[in-house]
């Protein structure tokens, strides 16, 4: 097992192991005075790994509750949130009982901004079970729901008192789904990280040592990021990386196109329209196609530059007439550029011209 110390406001620890499914009622026991536990899931999970946390968190006498929502981005809803909290006070939780977070991204960030707005904050643990909430979402305390004007526009700052993250959970991943996680993992080797592009040429899909070795790596790049800059006023952003124009994608999809997905096409506009800026080199998307081919990720979209832009507009990077886009200058290095919001439609353009 190994454990990453992540040194926010409230410091939290991050535990990887394979099996560390079984051991979540002790790590719970040892970190709160619970006498009830919320499991926050979707049902895909619920029917994998439900009974096993469930069983794991009775053996050391705390009550379990469930909340099951339907798999998929459109259940990170402020309706969801709302029946959370009623869920959660019609079971009299109190500050001192837990929620639990066991799915992906969107079950942690709905049961995340749930902890940090019922009664005003209790704990909650993250316990992902895809490779993108592995390696980044259940990492760093953002939580939110989305709303119609766009991804996580109602949200909260808040840590949770512990990740637990077993990589055997994800065997039972559908391919598309594993490949998302892998275009977050491939954007830390793109902003800051080209030893992880090393070990990401070098993976095969039987290789799970290498596999836990690169969840790590990205979990302490993000734990380093974090740590300097909890709140996002500075270079947390970088790890927001091809999430402009992916946010984008996500909404004027209706959000059938996933998130690693739009990541992926994401990055791909931005590292072209660097090239051609004349910021990097060729080798910066040359190299992107090759890990978004090896991982059978999307490169390029149906949607057009201006209906990208105008999409755009609402993001939460945006700040008066400017956009904090995260531009490349080589492999392994991405910078915060503040970008007038007339010339984004050009850079999509750009990015999505061949
Ligand atoms: P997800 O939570 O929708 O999970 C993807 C699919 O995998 C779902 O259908 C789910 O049911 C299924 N699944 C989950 N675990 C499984 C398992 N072990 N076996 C089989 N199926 C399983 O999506 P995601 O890709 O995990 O997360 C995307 C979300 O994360 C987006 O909403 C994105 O905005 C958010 N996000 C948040 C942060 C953050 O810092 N808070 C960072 C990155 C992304
Ligand atoms: N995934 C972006 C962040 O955590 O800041």
């Amino acid at each position: 097992m190994e454990t990453v110390e992540v040194k926010t406001g409230a410091p939290y620890r991050i535990e990887i192991g394979r099996g560390l499914l079984d051991s979540l009622g002790d790590k719970v026991r040892a970190l709160t005075k619970a006498k009830k536990a919320m499991i926050v899931t979707d049902e895909t999970v619920y029917a994998l790994y439900f009974e096993r946390a469930a069983r794991s968190l009775e053996s050391v006498g705390i009550e379990v509750l469930e909340f099951v929502i339907p798999s998929g981005e459109t259940s990170k809803s402020t309706g969801n949130l709302i029946k959370l909290w009623e869920t959660l006070a019609e079971n009299a939780l109190t500050r001192s009982d837990v929620i639990v977070a066991l799915g992906g991204g969107v079950v942690g960030d709905l049961a995340g901004f749930a902890a940090a707005t019922y009664l005003r904050g209790i704990k909650y643990i993250q316990v992902p079970t895809t490779l993108l909430a592995m390696t980044d979402s259940s990492v760093g305390g953002k939580t939110a729901v989305d709303l119609k004007a766009g991804k996580n526009l109602a949200g909260a700052f808040y840590q949770p008192c512990a990740v637990v993250c077993d990589p055997d959970t994800l065997a039972t991943l559908r391919r598309e789904t594993f490949s998302d996680g892998m275009a977050e993992v491939i954007k830390y080797a793109m902003i800051n990280n080209p030893v992880i592009i090393d070990k990401l040429f070098l993976y095969t899909e039987s290789d799970s040592a290498l596999l836990d070795e690169i969840i790590a790596l990205c979990i302490e790049d993000k734990r380093d990021i974090v740590s300097r800059d909890e709140f996002d006023r500075g270079e947390r952003a970088l790890l927001n990386f091809g999430h402009t124009p992916a946010h984008a994608i996500e909404r004027l999809s209706n959000y059938t196109v996933t998130h690693g997905s739009a990541v992926a096409v994401g990055m791909m506009i931005i590292s072209r329209a660097s090239a051609k800026l004349g910021l990097c080199n060729a080798d910066v998307p040359e190299t992107l196609e090759k890990l978004l081919d090896k991982f059978s990720l999307p490169k390029d979209t149906e949607f057009g530059a201006e209906d990208m832009a105008k999409a755009a507009l609402g993001d939460k990077k945006r700040s008066g007439d400017r956009i904090d886009l995260i531009l490349s200058y080589g492999v392994g290095d991405a910078r915060i550029c503040p970008t007038k919001i007339d010339e984004l439609c050009e850079i999509f353009r750009k990015g999505t011209e061949k």
